[in-house]
C-alpha cells in the first residue's frame, strides 16, 4: 500500500472515530465516459430522498464536471483547503436536496498525496464533514492513476461502473486485477450502465464474473443495472441532474433501485418500458 494511501485512510478513519459513522462510497470505472458523474450525482439524489444526508467529493482531475452536472460554478476548490486560504465550510457548494459538492481541481491530486504538515489542516477541516453528512461519494476519476488507487483504497465501498462495450469491459476488468491486489479488503459492486435490457445487463455482469472467477480470486457482487436513456444526455444539456429533471426516466429509476441497496431497502429491479406504457403491455400480454 502507498504511504499516501496510509494517510488518507488516516484521514478518513480520524473523521470517523470523532463522530458516528460517515461512510465513504467511491465511484470508480476502468475507462471514461462510461457514466460515473451521472451515477454520482444522481446517486446522490436517490438517497437524499431517502432521508440520507449526502456529500460529494469531484474528485476527477481531467474532468471535474459535478459542479457543471448541477448547474453550478465552483469558485474555490479543495486546493484553496490545502492552502489554508479556506475552509471547508467555504469551499463546499449546495445543490438540490441539500446535497454537498466538493470541487475537487487541482488540488485532487494533492490530497491523495497528501504530505506530513498539510494533513493536520486537512484533517480539522475534513474531520466536520462527519457532522454534516451520512455518506460523501467520491466521483473519481477513470483509470489506474495513483490518486484514483488512494482513493479507492480510503474507500468503505467502491462502485465499479461499466458499459457493456469490449472496450470498457477490458479496462474494467484491468482495474478489478488491480484492486485485488492493492485494495483487496474495499467490497466492489458492479453497475452495468447503458444496457439495453435486463438481459443485456445480466449477460454482461456474467461476462465479467466469469474472467474474475477464472483469473482472479474471489467473487464479484453485482449491484445493478442502469438502462441506456436518451434522457441522460438531455439532462446533461440542461445541466440538471436527471432526477430533478426526469424522475420519472427508466435510468433515474435504476438509480433510485441502486440507492435503495446502498441504503439496505430491498427493492426489485426496475423494468425498462415502465409507466403507463409498461402497464397497458403486460395487461395486454396478460390476454
Ligand atoms: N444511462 C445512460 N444512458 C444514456 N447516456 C448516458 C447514460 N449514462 C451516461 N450517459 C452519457 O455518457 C456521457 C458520459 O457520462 P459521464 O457520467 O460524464 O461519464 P464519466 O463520468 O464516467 O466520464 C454523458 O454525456 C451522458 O450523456
Ligand atoms: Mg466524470
Amino acid at each position: 500500500m502507498h504511504d499516501q494511501a496510509k494517510a488518507l485512510r488516516q484521514l478518513v478513519s480520524n473523521a470517523k472515530r470523532k463522530q458516528s459513522k460517515m461512510r465513504v462510497i467511491a465511484v470508480t470505472s476502468g475507462k471514461g465516459g462510461v457514466g460515473k458523474t451521472n451515477l454520482t450525482v444522481n446517486l446522490a439524489i436517490a438517497l437524499a430522498e431517502y432521508g440520507q444526508r449526502i456529500i460529494i467529493l469531484d474528485g476527477d482531475l481531467g474532468l471535474a464536471n459535478v459542479d457543471i452536472a448541477f448547474g453550478l460554478t465552483a469558485r474555490y476548490t479543495i486546493e484553496h483547503l490545502l492552502s489554508g486560504e479556506k475552509t471547508i465550510e467555504e469551499i463546499i457548494l449546495t445543490g438540490p436536496q441539500g446535497i454537498g459538492i466538493i470541487p475537487g481541481g487541482s488540488g485532487v491530486q494533492e490530497l491523495a498525496n497528501i504530505d506530513r504538515d498539510k494533513l493536520t489542516n486537512a484533517l480539522t477541516n475534513l474531520g466536520r464533514l462527519e457532522k454534516m453528512a451520512d455518506i460523501l461519494i467520491i466521483d473519481t476519476g477513470a483509470g489506474l492513476g495513483h490518486t484514483v488507487m488512494n482513493f479507492l483504497q480510503a474507500a468503505d465501498d467502491i462502485i465499479l461502473v461499466t458499459t457493456p462495450e469490449p472496450t470498457a469491459m477490458i479496462d474494467a476488468y484491468g482495474l478489478l486485477k488491480t484492486l485485488r491486489q492493492e485494495a483487496g479488503e474495499v467490497p466492489i459492486h458492479v453497475v452495468i450502465n447503458r444496457v439495453r435490457s435486463e438481459g443485456d445487463a445480466q449477460a454482461t455482469f456474467k461476462r465479467l464474473e466469469t474472467a474474475v472467477l477464472k483469473f482472479l480470486d474471489g467473487s464479484l457482487d453485482f449491484m445493478g443495472w442502469v438502462y441506456d436513456d436518451h434522457l441522460v444526455g438531455r439532462s446533461v444539456m440542461l445541466q440538471e441532474p436527471l432526477g430533478i429533471s426526469f424522475p420519472e426516466s427508466s435510468a433515474y429509476r435504476c438509480i433510485q433501485w441502486i440507492a435503495g441497496t446502498v441504503t439496505g431497502i430491498n427493492l426489485s429491479p426496475p423494468r425498462q418500458a415502465g409507466g403507463v406504457r409498461g402497464f397497458l403491455s403486460k395487461l395486454l400480454r396478460a390476454f
